[in-house]
């Protein structure tokens, strides 16, 4: 995730301060109200590499925005919003504001996901790879609720991935909260029959739940 070249959390990006980084985007800090988040898409250059299929996504946007991995997150939040509570869509996913323009192109506008005290929560992926400071288990027993929940609503969410999840403390243990929401809407597959059937879309969250727990324990194996 940080072998390749570009912004890096800390750093300023067109003066504004990075929040993170996925293999498609930029988070930065939203200089109008810093309870906010900008996502901008990255330059080619600084994007990950990826499979033919998804290539040829990158394409496609790159002709048409409104396929781009900003849109898609925008209809992603717009679908889960219209049919399910407000107070707990808010406990397990990132609000999305918006899509605005902006001199460096344009972006979608979110609130952040901090700590208490405003500081930036850690991602899944810092704690298990930049600085672990929780136990495997309670790692994994927050997966497993955020699975539930995903199962519960039948959320289609399959992109499970430990740079989409960040950790945030709750009671005794930790709860995630997933800011990118985009799988619900778009997938790699040809076929989407996991997004057709509730069976396979079932069998898919609990395979993706499993393997981010099974990524967890391999990860921190002297607290598991
Ligand atoms: N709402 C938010 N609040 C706080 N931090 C955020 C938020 N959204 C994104 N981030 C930070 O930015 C990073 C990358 O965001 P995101 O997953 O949306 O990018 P991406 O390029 O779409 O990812 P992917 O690699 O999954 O395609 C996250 O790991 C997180 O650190
Ligand atoms: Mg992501």
């Amino acid at each position: 995730m940080t072998t390749i070249p570009g912004p890096r959390p800390g750093e300023d990006w067109n003066h504004m301060t990075v929040i993170g980084r996925g293999a498609n985007r930029v988070c930065v800090v939203d200089r109008r109200d810093t309870r906010q988040c900008l996502k901008f898409m990255l330059p080619a250059s600084q994007r990950t590499r990826v499979g033919l299929r998804q290539r040829m996504q990158r394409w496609r946007a790159t002709r048409k925005p409104a396929r781009d991995e900003n849109h898609a997150e925008l209809r992603a939040w717009l679908q889960l919003s219209a049919r399910l509570p407000a107070e707990d869509l808010k406990d397990h996913l990132a609000t999305v504001l918006g899509i605005f323009r902006t001199i460096y192109g344009q972006a979608l506008c979110c609130e952040r996901v901090t700590l208490a005290d405003g500081a930036a929560a850690p991602s899944l992926y810092a704690l298990l790879f930049d600085q672990p400071q929780y136990p495997a288990p309670m790692l994994c027993a927050a997966v497993t609720e955020f699975e539930q929940w995903l199962l519960r609503h039948r959320i289609p969410l399959f992109d499970l991935n430990a740079g989409n999840l960040l950790v945030l403390p709750h009671g005794d243990g930790v709860r995630l909260v997933c800011v990118d929401a985009k799988s619900v809407v778009s997938g790699k597959e040809l076929v989407p029959l996991s997004r057709w059937f509730n069976v396979l879309a079932r069998r898919k969250i609990r395979r993706r739940a499993q393997r981010l727990r099974e990524r967890i324990r391999a990860a921190l194996p002297a607290s598991s």
